[in-house]
């Protein structure tokens, strides 16, 4: 990372206080429900400045850099206009914001944020093994558990301790497995020129091929949280995947214009219906925690109903309904093209990102996160709720 990069990061750092949407008002003095940290595994949907220390590449090259964090003075490494769901938990928990690890100088008394943009469930050599070999990171979920391993054993003296420390702590697993499906789209994804039939057609291989995934993705997201529980995690909240046939990358790689393959949301029915499969035998893997650890509160956060929501309610949310399947900042049809993505030449951001859903085609605006983490931890559609509000 360029020293330029890494003094830019510092201001914005020292700007997030004063910066941060007024209607969080200032960090609460007292503790919410005991809860001292946050521990954070994940990809873009939550990494709050990973990746930009390692080598931000492909589709997530132009991170580092406006529109990126237009919204909070700048770039920081979230895949965003400003803030990200995990900012609002923590503002909400009157804790600080989430360091990124790779951020050594960090202070991580409140907790610590393992996710990395572009990081998937599974290791980039069983990805590999599948044929699929478009990673955009190697801080696979392992890669990230370990990490978490290495902190513990250098902040505490035996396993006691970490007993004690994650007791008042959150845990957040994920969104996670997003990306193995994203890498497995992309190698039998729609090409320009196919005719409609075609398009779907190639739509329903890839499905198929993102489908074979799903049984190694949740067990991987299992396994971790399993770890996670044995070293004495007591709330654990695991995410499922969003309705990604309503997301404009999406929606624009497919290039489908069949109307029968649009469900009354106006969203790809088949991607959509993808994404209920990976969130069914996600919960069914929540559920046999939940026997395995009774003691412990492990909460299934549903995005999928979310993002629904976001996208139902969009005009009394204070979004742009017309345009809530159009991203925000990129070129081409739902403004998204993969070859100029939001901060490639070519490629612009929209003047209110606050009226969109989606900043960048594949991540949501500041404003969208900030009413999903709303409806996610205050609007009960975390369950059980991992945390008991004032
Ligand atoms: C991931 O690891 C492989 C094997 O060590 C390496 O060739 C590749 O460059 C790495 N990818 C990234 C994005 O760091
Ligand atoms: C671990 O033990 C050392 C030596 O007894 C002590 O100085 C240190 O404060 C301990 N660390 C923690 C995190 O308790
Ligand atoms: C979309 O598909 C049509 C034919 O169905 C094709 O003419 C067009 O080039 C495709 N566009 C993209 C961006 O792939």
């Amino acid at each position: 990372m360029d020293l330029l990069l890494g003094r830019g990061l510092a201001m914005a750092a020292f700007l997030l206080a004063d910066s941060f949407p007024s209607r969080l008002g200032a960090a609460e003095a007292a503790t919410v429900d005991g809860i001292t940290a946050i521990y954070n595994f994940g990809d873009s949907i939550s990494d709050t400045g990973n990746l930009i220390r390692e080598r931000p590449s492909g589709l997530l090259q132009y991170i580092a850099k406006l529109p990126y964090g237009m919204d909070i003075h700048g770039p920081t490494g979230r895949c965003s206009d400003g803030y990200l769901m995990i900012d609002f938990v923590a503002k909400d928990l009157g804790l600080p914001l989430l360091n990124p690890y790779l951020d050594r100088s960090a202070d991580f008394t409140h907790g610590v944020n393992f996710a990395v943009a572009g990081a998937t469930a599974l290791s980039t050599a069983a990805l590999t093994k599948k044929g699929i070999t478009i990673a955009l990171t190697n801080s696979s979920l392992d890669v990230q558990l370990k990490w978490f391993k290495d902190f513990m054993a250098s902040t505490t003296n035996s396993s006691q301790e970490i007993r004690e420390k994650l007791a008042s702590s959150l845990v957040m697993l994920g969104e996670i497995g997003g990306n193995d499906y994203n890498y497995a789209f992309l190698h039998t994804w729609p090409t320009a020129g196919g005719h409609g039939l075609d398009n779907l057609a190639r739509m329903a291989k890839s499905i198929a091929l993102a489908t074979e995934l799903v049984p190694q993705v949740v067990q991987s997201v299992a396994n971790a949280a399993k770890e996670l529980l044995d070293m004495g995690a007591v709330r654990l909240v695991i995410p499922g995947n969003f309705p990604i046939g309503c997301v404009p990358s999406y929606l624009a790689t497919a290039n489908i214009t069949d109307p029968l393959a649009f469900d009354a949301d106006g969203c790809l029915a088949p991607l959509n219906a993808f994404a209920e499969l990976h969130n069914a035998a996600l919960r069914d893997a929540v559920a046999a925690l939940r026997r395995a650890y009774p003691r412990a509160v492990i909460a299934y956060a549903d995005y999928f109903a979310a993002y629904l929501r976001v996208l139902r309610g969009a005009r009394a949310l204070g979004f742009d309904a017309a345009r809530a399947r159009t991203a925000c900042c990129g070129a081409g049809a739902y403004n998204f093209e993969a070859g100029r993505m939001c901060g490639a030449p070519g490629a612009g951001a929209c003047a209110d990102p606050g009226a969109f859903v989606s900043w960048d085609g594949v991540h949501m605006t500041q404003h969208a996160y900030g009413v999903m983490a709303e409806m996610l931890y205050r609007g009960g559609l975390t369950d059980p709720a991992p945390i008991k509000w004032p």
